[in-house]
């Protein structure tokens, strides 16, 4: 089956599951997940029933597709992405963003956790570009006509308008959103010091292992884009020692404002 035969089966299915025209699709990273929790009126299916879909596998990615109401707004959340390190093709990383497309969304939301090489553990940092270190793209192989061009414009991937709002609601919930550019590392390990000063030198302010592929499949699709990353460490060199369980524990300490602030972006959006 072709990559648009599969869009369209999945589409069809979601559909049928009573999945109408969302408005955005939300992709929630390492433990910022339970958002998708807050979703009332909600229709949720599991990754393992839905055709053409990966799998999730990392502790704190709870693997289910959660349709609904959050924030006055018809949302539809990736309770856990797909990270291309676990073995997924990027194809597969990036479905779900095309079916968010196919389904109608205007935009997505993309969160993360991230290492910070500019800004310390508990920041949220409004992504403001990015820079592809995964060595891949989604975007190879034949175009998706009827998705978008050959040569995408990556010029505003993440919408300046929607992180002006971000900036906006943040300061009338009185919480700190900085802002600044995310380095996409393949992973799985953690990056070398002598990486984090070269991506430092090129302009990173903040590097994790996803968000990258995805980003670049909304923009194919003509889909808006706001990133948010939580810093959950010190990138590599900048701090003793990294481990996940420290980015699982920081982020349950962020998470609270974190879900605060998205609540109140979306229902502005
Ligand atoms: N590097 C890459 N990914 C991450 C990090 C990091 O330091 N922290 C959380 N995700």
């Amino acid at each position: 089956m072709s990559l648009l035969e599969k869009i369209r089966e999945t589409q069809a299915f979601l559909e049928e599951k009573g999945m109408i025209k969302p408005e955005f699709g939300l992709i929630l990273g390492s433990g910022l997940g339970e958002l998708a929790d807050e979703i009332e009126n909600s229709i949720i299916l599991d990754y393992a029933d839905i055709p053409n879909w990966g799998q999730s596998h990392v502790v704190g990615h709870a693997g289910k597709l959660v349709y609904g109401d959050l924030a006055g707004r018809k949302v539809l959340a990736l309770q856990g992405r797909f990270h291309f390190y676990e073995g997924n093709s990027l194809e597969l990383v990036t479905f779900p963003v095309r079916v968010m497309k196919a389904l109608g969304c205007e935009g997505v939301l993309v969160t993360n956790a991230a290492g910070g090489i500019n800004f310390g553990p508990g920041t949220l940092m409004a992504i403001s570009d990015h820079i592809n270190m995964t060595g891949h793209n989604p975007l190879f192989g034949p175009n998706l006509d009827d998705f978008g061009p050959r040569f995408p414009d990556m010029s505003d991937a993440y919408t300046k308008a929607w992180r002006e709002i971000a900036h906006r609601v943040a300061e009338e919930q009185g919480l700190k959103l900085d802002e600044g550019v995310y380095c996409g590392y393949a992973g799985p390990n953690y990056e070398t010091p002598a990486e984090i000063r070269a991506f430092k030198g090129m302009g990173a302010d903040a590097v994790g292992m996803s968000t990258v592929p995805e980003v670049i499949v909304a923009v194919h699709s003509g889909l808006k884009v706001l990133g948010i990353s939580a810093i959950t460490n010190k990138a590599a060199g900048f701090q003793a020692e990294l481990n996940h369980e420290e980015v699982v524990e920081v982020t349950q300490q962020i998470k609270g404002n974190f879900k605060g602030l998205v609540k109140a972006i979306l229902a502005e959006l």
